[in-house]
């Protein structure tokens, strides 16, 4: 099943060769009216530069920081909005920086986001300022920048709209919940461990990405933090991540998830950065969590009602 005409196309599209990351914030003198009918309008520039060129498979989300909801938005609000996780006994760190907005651009040309990045920045400019922006890209056959393929277990993209979209019958339907992380990785460290030390940490070997079986894959291992099963079913979220960075500056993942649930993301992240559930994730003493936050994408319709 593609996309449902509801949802914002980027949170179920296919892997893309590029990404740009914005987030932005309210300029206070700005009124809710006012921002909803900007965001409105750039929704529908989104559109038809997006529909300009299929080939690039151009597609977007914007997203809306949990903490400014209820003043730019309104009262009502998605029945399990919910702020970024903190937990009080995590051994590493997972920072909330939180934003008023975060807009998602993907695209198979990377002039494609960059351009609709800067005109939307220059179509909010008076009602949002740009607080950061972080261009994404394809590593490899889509590889992390620690070497490993990242996404194979992501659900198919016609799974995907179950997986990542609110369904309840009332006016979120086909919003999602949105959380973001930018880690920092340390591949001066990483590289000094030798591939089968790598492999016990990602829980899946290098080369042919397979899964290391039960008795070989440690319990701190990422991938025995992440896999949750409840009631014989297993917990999934919708993974965007792409990597970024720059020579001889910071690099990493940016991690991007949808969910239809922010209780998904929030479950598995205390299992990665907490002793409490199991060992935490090793792959956190190689890279950190520098920035954060919660948002919800609504659905488009919603978008349209505000101009
Ligand atoms: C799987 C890397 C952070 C959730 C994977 C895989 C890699 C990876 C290489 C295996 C391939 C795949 O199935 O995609 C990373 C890196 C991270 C990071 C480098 C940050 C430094 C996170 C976070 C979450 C998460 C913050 C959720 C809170 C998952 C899930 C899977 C996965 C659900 C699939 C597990 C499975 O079904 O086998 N990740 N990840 N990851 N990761 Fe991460």
């Amino acid at each position: 099943m593609p996309t449902p005409p509801l949802a914002q196309s980027a949170i179920c599209a296919p892997a893309h060769g590029h990404a740009l990351f914005l987030t932005f914030n309210r300029q206070p003198e700005c009124s809710p009216e006012h921002c909803r009918l900007q965001l409105g309008q750039i929704a529908l520039l989104l559109d038809q530069w997006a529909s300009r060129d299929p080939a690039a498979r151009n597609c977007w989300a914007i997203g809306i920081g949990v903490a400014s909801w209820a003043s730019l938005i309104g009262p009502r609000q998605p029945r399990l909005l919910a702020g970024f996780p903190q937990f009080a006994n995590a051994i590493h760190p997972a920072p909330d920086t939180p934003h008023d907005l975060f807009l998602h651009l993907r695209s198979e040309k990377q002039d494609w986001c960059f351009e609709a990045g800067q005109q939307i920045e220059s179509a909010l400019r008076g009602s949002f300022t740009l607080a950061s922006s972080t261009a994404g890209f394809r590593y490899l056959d889509s590889r992390d920048l620690t070497g490993f393929v990242d996404g194979t277990e992501n659900p198919e993209p016609d799974a995907r709209p179950s997986v990542a979209l609110v369904a309840d019958d009332d006016e979120f339907n086909g919003g999602s919940y949105l959380h973001v992380q930018r880690y920092v990785h340390d591949l001066e460290r990483w590289r000094e461990l030798d591939v089968a030390t790598q492999e016990k940490i990602i829980g899946r070997t290098k080369q042919d990405d397979q899964e290391l079986d039960d008795d070989t894959k440690p319990e701190n291992a990422h991938i025995a933090r992440v896999v949750i099963e409840e009631d014989g079913e297993e917990l999934e979220i919708v993974r965007q991540s792409m990597p970024y960075g720059t020579v001889g500056g910071e690099k990493g993942l940016y991690f991007v998830s949808y969910c239809k649930t922010p209780a998904t993301f929030n479950r598995m992240l205390e299992r990665m950065v907490c002793n409490q559930q199991g060992p935490a994730d090793r792959l956190l003493f190689f890279s950190r969590a520098v920035e954060g936050g919660a948002y919800f994408v609504p659905p488009k319709a919603m978008l349209a009602g505000w101009i």
